[in-house]
């Protein structure tokens, strides 16, 4: 395997919070390595609390590690030009009740650096992308929870982005929801987007995924290809570690 291939890389990723005074109070990561390649769709899956948020957050530098190595494009996640090529779709979304689906995309394009013809095309391309064109004109602070999770992905490609990240993108979603989010993740894929996606339904992530890693107190349990697993992610699982019970499967099936 090329390692220029990576798009994302971590080596041996540990992430230790301390309390205020800097005692060590979790270790919600816990010597993490993994490797995300070019135009693939990658699944961090866990049950709640498993590190998932955590990793992504050292991935797009907003945190540091506590030991081991993060890269983004073959760079400090911090580097300007590792930032650049990013999409990032938070676990939730922060949106401006009082603006515009339009104005919002356009705002987000003005901090992407397009000039005023630009983010008006790509304004409209996106909103018909997302399927909320007939809306463009209405708050978002109205939208359903599908609708804005569609506006804040559409944010996140604003950019043009070479690697999307996406924090449980279906979470607190409606079933029908749920599965708009999931064609327009495939629809990217199809495309030659890069993504990163984490998930608490094995369900969710079976569907769209090409590799999965499942994690269980920061810690790896479980890594492969969903095309080779022979089986359902949620009989792999079981295989992998055994004692449902013990790994807490309840939320994971929930
Ligand atoms: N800022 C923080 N300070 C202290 N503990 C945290 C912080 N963020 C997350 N944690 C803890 O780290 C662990 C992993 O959390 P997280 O990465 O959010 O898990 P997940 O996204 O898989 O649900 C949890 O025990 C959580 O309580
Ligand atoms: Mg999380």
């Amino acid at each position: 395997m090329n390692d220029s291939e990576d798009i994302v890389r971590l080596e041996s990723v540990e992430k230790t919070f301390r309390d205020f005074w800097l005692r060590p109070t979790v270790k919600a990561v816990d010597g993490l390595s993994l490797s995300v390649r070019k135009g693939e769709v990658f699944g961090l899956l866990g049950p709640n609390g498993s590190g998932k948020s955590t990793t992504i957050k050292m991935i797009l530098g907003l945190l540091s590690p506590s030991a081991g190595d993060v890269r983004l494009f073959g760079l400090p996640p911090r580097a300007i030009e590792a930032r650049r090529k990013l999409g990032y779709l938070p676990e939730l979304s922060y949106l401006h009740p009082f603006l515009t689906a339009k104005e919002t995309l356009r705002y987000y394009a003005g901090l992407c650096g397009l000039k005023s013809a630009e983010a008006k095309e790509r304004t409209t391309q996106l909103l018909e992308m997302v399927g909320l064109a007939d809306v463009a004109g209405r708050p978002v602070g109205g939208f359903s929870k599908g609708m804005a999770r569609r506006v804040s992905l559409a944010s996140a490609l604003v950019g043009r982005p070479e690697l999307l990240v996406l924090d449980e993108p279906t979470s607190g979603l409606d079933p029908v929801s749920t599965k708009e989010v999931k064609t327009l993740v495939k629809a990217l894929a199809a495309n030659g987007m890069t993504v990163l996606t984490t998930s608490h339904l094995l369900a969710d992530a079976e569907d769209i995924c090409d590799r999965v890693m499942i994690l269980d107190h920061g810690k790896s349990v479980a890594e492969g290809r969903v095309s080779e697993l022979g089986t359902s992610l949620e009989d792999f699982f079981l295989a992998k570690v055994g004692d449902a019970s013990e790994f807490r499967l309840a939320p994971f099936l929930g």
